[in-house]
């Protein structure tokens, strides 16, 4: 790889140990890739994550003396305040779970802790260079607002925050960027848990050997939320750092472009069965309805205020928990939608993610969600979902009893 002086001072340790420990991880990552130089960043998301190893790697960054240049936002983590009233962390999470946060701000992160920093604090322009990890905000900031950046691992994200530098290679070259299979989509894909359900059947129908697919068919007015379920969903089940929607995102006027003029690609076909049958795969479940999490990802102001709309003058038989940012949720509690969700019995929680070990009152408790994402990422603490549109969530959780 070729080097500027100041990048090559860094990798000799004219910085200072951690800057040279950060640049030695991007330069091999570069080499693996095959890159020809460093690019700078002008922004980057961290998926802190609150384990051992995340830990051990920014604590040995910080004692070297490492600060982050380019300061990024991070990933949720866990809001002792709110917690502390509803359920007892142990000793071992509780130390790591304080450490990290701790390194973090010593090592110059914005302590955001939301995972839809793309709405709102951390909002990329197009074709701007970025290094975002958090599998979710990185196939968001490429596909629909069109920034460039890999699907980083916290710890490259981590070293590009600190050096101000990523290796150019992957989704950074236009070349990279095109769609390798085409997704046809004939199914009626009309709500933000029609987008969930084809999120998650699309990597089934397309195979491992596709990661980019262009999907054609579906509404030109389709919103900001729907994009983000669908990114975030083709990434529970696949590996997918970009896809396009002809004629919605910023790449994919069309699906000529989309491909970059290559006419090679196989086609798939999304139909209403396909939908129902990914509907029946993870939305089967009667029952109770002893609770419900809402938010993973993040749940956006128009989405809270659609929930708050429907638990109006109403008394929740369960537990809800509504996931969102800090800011969403001042917003939230300026609008009104706080005080509706709190006389229902309900809480809009920050700060916080669904896969963090805060729900030792919920066990042994059933549970509804919107998302396929919280279904599956909780399996480790021991909970149980069905997963339902949040409308249906939010009739279950009402009545106690799983409804259609
Ligand atoms: Fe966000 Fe955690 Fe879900 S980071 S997307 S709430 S697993």
């Amino acid at each position: 790889m070729r080097l500027t002086e100041q990048e090559q001072a860094m990798l000799n340790g004219e910085f200072g140990p951690g800057f040279a420990r950060a640049m030695r991880v991007l330069v091999g990552i570069g080499k693996a890739f095959g890159a020809q130089r460093m690019v700078p960043i002008s922004r980057g998301h961290i998926s802190l994550s609150n384990q051992e190893g995340d830990l051990w790697f920014v604590s040995q960054m910080l004692e070297e003396g490492a600060h982050c240049r380019v300061p990024p936002t991070v990933n949720p983590a866990y809001d002792y305040e709110y917690f502390k009233t509803v359920s007892q962390l142990d000793g071992e999470n509780e130390r790591i779970l304080k450490s990290t946060i701790d390194v973090y701000r010593k090592l110059g992160a914005v302590l955001t802790f939301d995972c839809t920093p793309f709405f709102e604090n951390n909002v990329p322009r197009f074709g701007e260079i970025c290094s975002f990890s958090a599998s979710g905000g990185a196939v968001y900031v490429n596909s629909v607002l069109g920034a460039r950046s890999n699907r980083e691992a916290a710890q490259s994200a981590m070293c590009a925050a600190i050096t101000g530098v990523t290796p150019e290679y992957g989704l950074l070259l236009k070349e990279n960027r095109a769609g390798d299979v085409l997704i046809r989509v004939e199914a009626d894909a009309a709500t933000e848990y029609d987008y969930e359900l084809l999120g998650y059947c699309t990597p089934k129908k397309m195979g491992q050997a596709y990661h980019q697919p262009v999907f054609e068919g579906l509404s030109p007015q389709t919103t900001a939320e729907q994009l983000m379920n669908l990114g975030t969903q083709l990434n529970v089940h696949g590996i997918v750092p970009m896809f396009h929607v002809a004629g919605v995102t910023p790449e994919a006027p069309d699906v000529e472009t989309a491909f970059q003029g290559r006419k090679d690609y196989p086609v798939v076909t999304v139909t209403d069965e396909d939908l129902a049958q990914a509907r029946r795969e993870i939305s089967a479940g009667a029952g109770k309805a002893d609770f419900c999490i809402l938010g993973c990802p993040h749940l956006t102001i128009g989405q809270v205020g659609s929930i708050a709309a429907m638990l109006e003058g109403q008394k929740l038989a369960g537990q809800l928990y509504i996931f969102t940012s800090t800011s969403t949720r001042e917003l939230a509690r300026r609008m009104g939608y706080l005080d509706v969700i709190h006389a229902a019995g309900g809480e809009i929680v920050i700060n916080s993610c669904v896969d963090q070990p805060c729900w030792s009152h919920l066990n042994g408790m059933s549970g509804v969600t919107e998302s396929p994402k919280c279904a599956y990422y909780t399996k480790r603490w021991n909970m149980a979902f069905t997963v339902k549109s949040i409308p249906a969530c939010i009739q279950s959780v009402l009545k106690g009893e799983i409804v259609e």
